[in-house]
């Protein structure tokens, strides 16, 4: 019996880790905040970076990397949520290409501007800049986003290569297989814990009768 639920427990296990997202929320505003800060963000990581528009300096800039992998390549951007109505702050966005023939982009999101979201781009670092107006006495703004490894079949914004195409059918290829695999295994896991269940409760069935009759 315990062979069986260690079994189940271990497998159980290895496809939460498998499909787990780790996010982590980190604040620009007040005494703890994280301006100028720079942030390693690994494949099935998530940064969520959050500010209630109490930012310490008039000008607040992150820089964000994410790791290249087999199956990651780019970084994606998510606004979840934002107010720039009081035409107060802006929140500019830069991706940085090193030592490629690809021009950085540049994308803002104000109260005169607002960026199309998500966006993914084969850079691998991210400036995100919130740039407040000196001059705006009690400045009112707020917005949630969150950067993530663009990996498998995430979206691309810029048209993608014919290759890049390519290589995203396979690894949508790839995806499906080992998500065959799972449930496949999932549904025999079943199977083996009924069997375990009922070699360990042999009289299960009798008990229950006796029971329901008395
Ligand atoms: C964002 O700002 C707007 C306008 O000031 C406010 O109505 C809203 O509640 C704020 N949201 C958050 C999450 O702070």
């Amino acid at each position: 019996m315990k062979t069986c639920v260690c079994v189940i427990v271990g497998f159980v296990l290895m496809c939460v880790s498998a499909v787990r997202v780790d996010v982590t929320t980190v604040s620009l505003d007040g005494l703890d905040s994280v301006c100028s800060n720079a942030y390693e963000i690994k494949e099935g990581n998530e940064l969520h970076l959050v500010s209630k528009g109490m930012v310490p300096k008039s000008m607040c800039g992150v820089r964000l990397n994410v790791q290249r992998s087999q199956n990651c390549r780019g970084v994606c951007f998510n606004l979840r949520s934002s107010n720039f109505a009081d035409c107060s702050a802006r929140l500019v966005t830069t991706e940085i290409h090193f030592g490629e023939m690809v021009s950085d982009v540049i994308r803002a999101e104000s109260c005169k501007e607002s960026m199309e979201v998500p966006w993914c781009s084969s850079a691998h670092t991210l400036i995100l800049d919130l740039i407040v107006d000196d001059t705006a006495t009690n400045p009112k703004y707020n917005f949630s986003a969150t950067v993530y490894p663009r990996c498998g079949d995430d979206v691309v914004y810029r048209p993608p290569s014919r290759l890049a195409m390519e290589e995203k059918t396979k690894m949508t290829l790839i995806h499906g297989i080992v998500v065959g695999i799972c449930l496949c295994f999932a549904f025999l896991m079943l199977f083996f814990a009924a069997w375990c269940y009922y070699k360990n409760h042999p009289n299960r069935g009798y008990t229950m009768s006796t029971v329901s009759k008395a």
